[in-house]
C-alpha cells in the first residue's frame, strides 16, 4: 500500500476506483487493523460513540419475488409461511418501545397482502400508541404507496440495491432491474424520507471491482443508511453450493464505506453477526458502523424469516437479545443512543414532527 493513499484518508480526500479496488484486495493484517483504526476514528468525529438500536420486526415471509439468494423467495416451497396481523404488528412494536428501542424497522418479503390502506393504519397506530421513529423495508412498492406510507408518518426507507453491477443484478433479480431500483431510491429522497441502502458481500460473480463501485454509488446516493452484509448460501435456492461471502472483505467494505461517506448510519448487520457470531458485530463497530438491528418479531415467526440459514438470535427472547447487544456495546467502550437516531444529514417532516 502506497503511503499516498494513507495520507489521502488522514487528509479526508475523496478516493477513487482504483484506489478502492487496492484497498479491498489489501490482505496484510497489520494494514487491515490500520484500516480499521482510520474507519473509527471517522465514525467517532462523524458520528460519535452512541450506537443506534433499531428494533426489527420481519413481519411476513411471504414473498412475490425470486431473488436468486434468498431463502423466503417465492419458488421456496419449503419454507413454512407466516404473516402477522396489524395488531400483532402494533403489539410488538409497543414492545420494541418498552425494551427502550426508538425506532421499529417494518421488513417482510413483497407481500401484497399488506395493502396501502392496511400498512397506513399500521403506521398510524405504531406513531399513536409507541413513541418511536418508523423505518419501511417491504421492498418494490408505487410511488403513491411511497408517498402514503410518509405521509402516514413513516420516517424511514430501507431498499439495498444489493449490487451495483447491472447485469450481476439482472441476473439475480429475475423480477426488477437495477434501473428500477435506481428510481425508487431517488423517489424516496424526493418524498423525504431518511434513505437507506446497501449491498451484499460475496455474490456469486461479484468482482472487487464491482465492491469499489457500490462504495462510489453509496456518495453518489448521499443516502442517509447504508447497511453492508455477507452473502450467506442458502441451500434451497438456485445459488446453493457457493461460497458464502466472507468477513474480512464485509469489515473492509464497512470500513470504506464509512471513510468514503462520513456522517451515514451503517449498522453491524446480522448476516454479520451469522457468520461471526462471537465478535463480528463488535469488529463491525469498530470498523466504522454505529447501528444494531436487534430482532423483536415473536420468537415462534422467527425461524422462518430465513433469508440465509442459521441465522442469529432464532430462540433467543427479545429481552435477551437487548441484554446481549448492550452488554457487547458496552465492552467495546460505547453507548447506547437515547434518541431516534435520525439522519445526521438532514432533518426532513417527519422527524421533526415525531
Ligand atoms: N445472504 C445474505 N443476505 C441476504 N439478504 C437476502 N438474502 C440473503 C442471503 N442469502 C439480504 C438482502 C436484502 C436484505 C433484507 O437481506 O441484501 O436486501
Ligand atoms: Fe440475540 Fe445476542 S443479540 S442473543
Amino acid at each position: 500500500m502506497t503511503k499516498n493513499i494513507w495520507e489521502k484518508i488522514d487528509s479526508e480526500q475523496e478516493l477513487n476506483h482504483e484506489e478502492l479496488c487496492s484497498l479491498l484486495a489489501m490482505e496484510n493484517a497489520e494494514q487491515l487493523e490500520l484500516l480499521y483504526q482510520k474507519a473509527d476514528k471517522i465514525r467517532k468525529k462523524y458520528v460519535g460513540d452512541e450506537v443506534h438500536l433499531r428494533g426489527l420486526i420481519e413481519f411476513s415471509n411471504y414473498c412475490r419475488n425470486n431473488c436468486l439468494y434468498c431463502g423466503i423467495r417465492r419458488d421456496n416451497k419449503k419454507i413454512k409461511r407466516y404473516r402477522m396481523q396489524i395488531d400483532e404488528i402494533l403489539d410488538t412494536a409497543i414492545l420494541a418501545a418498552n425494551l427502550g428501542y426508538k425506532t421499529v424497522v417494518l421488513q417482510s418479503g413483497e407481500d401484497m397482502y399488506y395493502t396501502t390502506d392496511k400498512l397506513v393504519e399500521l403506521i398510524r397506530f405504531i406513531k399513536k400508541n409507541a413513541d418511536v421513529a418508523i423505518t419501511l423495508s417491504i421492498g418494490e412498492r408505487s410511488y403513491e404507496d411511497y408517498a402514503r406510507f410518509f405521509e402516514a408518518g413513516a420516517d424511514r426507507y430501507l431498499i439495498r440495491f444489493e449490487t451495483s453491477n447491472p447485469e450481476l443484478y439482472a441476473k439475480l433479480h429475475p423480477d426488477s432491474s437495477f434501473e428500477n431500483r435506481m428510481k425508487i431510491l431517488n423517489w424516496l429522497k424526493q418524498i423525504g424520507y431518511q434513505t437507506g441502502s446497501g449491498v451484499m458481500i460475496g455474490l456469486p460473480g461479484q468482482s472487487i471491482e464491482d465492491l469499489a463501485r457500490d462504495i462510489l454509488k453509496f456518495k453518489e446516493l448521499d443516502l442517509d443508511m447504508i447497511g453492508v452484509g455477507p452473502y450467506i448460501c442458502h441451500p434451497d435456492t438456485p445459488l446453493a453450493g457457493n461460497p458464502n461471502g466472507t468477513a474480512e472483505m464485509t469489515l473492509k467494505v464497512i470500513a470504506l464505506t464509512r471513510i468514503v461517506t462520513k456522517n451515514t448510519h451503517i449498522p453491524a448487520t446480522t448476516a454479520l453477526a451469522t457468520l461471526r457470531p462471537a465478535d463480528g458485530r463488535e469488529k463491525a463497530l469498530k470498523a466504522g458502523a454505529n447501528v444494531i438491528m436487534p430482532n423483536v418479531s415473536p420468537i415462534k415467526y422467527r425461524e422462518y424469516y430465513e433469508l440465509y440459514p442459521n441465522k442469529i438470535c432464532i430462540r433467543e427472547t427479545e429481552r435477551q437479545c437487548n441484554d446481549c447487544i448492550k452488554r457487547r456495546i458496552y465492552s467495546i467502550g460505547r453507548t447506547i443512543s437515547k434518541g431516534y437516531g435520525h439522519s445526521l444529514k438532514k432533518k426532513t417532516d417527519n422527524a421533526i414532527a415525531f
